[in-house]
C-alpha cells in the first residue's frame, strides 16, 4: 500500500515535470513538414572575384561564411555591400507558412551584419527580415531592438516562422519565442543566411551554420 502511494506520487512528479518541460520550449515544427534540404535548393553568394572556397566552406556538416568589409559585391556592377550567404532560392514561396530551423554561430568581432533574412519585400525594401548583429555582439530584428544579447562564440538555434496571408514573422532562439512583427510585404520569399555586410560594419564579418531545416505547415 505504502509503496504504491509513493509509486503514484513520482509518477504525478514525473507527468507534471514533463508536461511543464513541454510549455517551456514546445516543438515548434510540430504541424510541419520538413522538405528535402540540399544543394539542389541553396546556393552561395560571394564576392564575384573570388571563387567560392576563399569565402565558405562545408566541413563535419559546418557551413562557415565569411566576408571582408573591403570585399567586392555579388555582381561587378552592383551597388550592394559584400556578402558570403547562403541563398535558398529554391524554396521560393508566395503563400502559406514556411519555417527556417538552424544552428547559428557568430565569431567573437563579427558586427553591424545581416546574418539572416527572409528575402522579399515591396519597394524600396528588398528584405522582410534580418536577423543582425550589433556592436555589442547582440542579436537584433534589422538594427535593433536587440533580441537576443551576448551571442559571440556560442550556438544557438534559430527559428522564424513566416506566416504569409497574415504576414506575421515570429522569432524563437533555443526554443523560447524572442519576436513577434510584420513583413515587409512582397510576392515572393526565400530564406538566406551567412554573412552580409551593413553601414560600417567590422573588417572581418563570421558566421556558421549547421543543422539547417526548412518546413512547411500543411493544412
Ligand atoms: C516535434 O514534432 C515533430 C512533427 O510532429 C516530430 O516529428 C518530432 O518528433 C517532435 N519533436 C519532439 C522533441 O517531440
Ligand atoms: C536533393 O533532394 C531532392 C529531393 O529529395 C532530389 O530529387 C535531388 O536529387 C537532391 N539533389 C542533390 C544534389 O542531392
Ligand atoms: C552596447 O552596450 C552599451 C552598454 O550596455 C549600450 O550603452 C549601447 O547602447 C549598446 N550599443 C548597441 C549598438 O546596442
Amino acid at each position: 500500500m505504502g509503496t504504491h502511494y509513493q509509486f503514484s506520487l513520482w509518477s504525478i512528479a514525473f507527468s507534471l515535470c514533463t508536461w511543464l518541460g513541454r510549455g517551456w520550449s514546445k516543438n515548434l515544427t510540430h504541424g510541419f513538414i520538413e522538405l528535402p534540404f540540399n544543394t539542389s535548393f541553396y546556393h552561395i553568394q560571394k564576392p564575384y572575384d573570388l571563387p567560392v572556397e576563399q569565402r565558405y566552406s562545408f566541413i563535419n556538416g559546418v557551413h562557415k561564411l565569411w566576408v571582408f568589409s573591403t570585399d567586392k559585391p555579388l555582381y561587378r556592377s552592383s551597388p550592394t555591400k559584400p556578402r558570403s550567404e547562403i541563398s535558398i532560392s529554391g524554396y521560393t514561396y508566395s503563400s502559406g507558412v514556411w519555417q527556417f530551423e538552424a544552428y547559428g554561430y557568430v565569431t567573437c568581432g563579427t558586427s553591424i551584419v545581416s546574418i539572416m533574412q527572409v528575402f522579399g519585400a515591396t519597394l524600396p525594401y528588398h528584405t522582410s527580415f534580418i536577423l543582425g548583429v550589433d556592436t555589442n555582439g547582440s542579436l537584433t530584428y534589422f538594427k535593433e531592438p536587440v533580441i537576443y544579447p551576448k551571442a559571440y562564440d556560442k550556438w544557438f538555434r534559430l527559428n522564424v516562422i513566416h506566416e504569409v496571408e497574415t504576414r506575421k514573422l515570429k522569432v524563437y532562439i533555443n526554443g523560447i519565442f524572442k519576436y513577434e512583427t510584420l513583413d515587409r510585404g512582397g510576392t515572393s520569399h526565400y530564406f538566406k543566411c551567412g554573412v552580409y555586410a551593413g553601414p560600417n560594419p567590422s573588417y572581418y564579418m563570421e558566421s556558421r551554420w549547421k543543422g539547417i531545416r526548412i518546413f512547411k505547415k500543411f493544412d
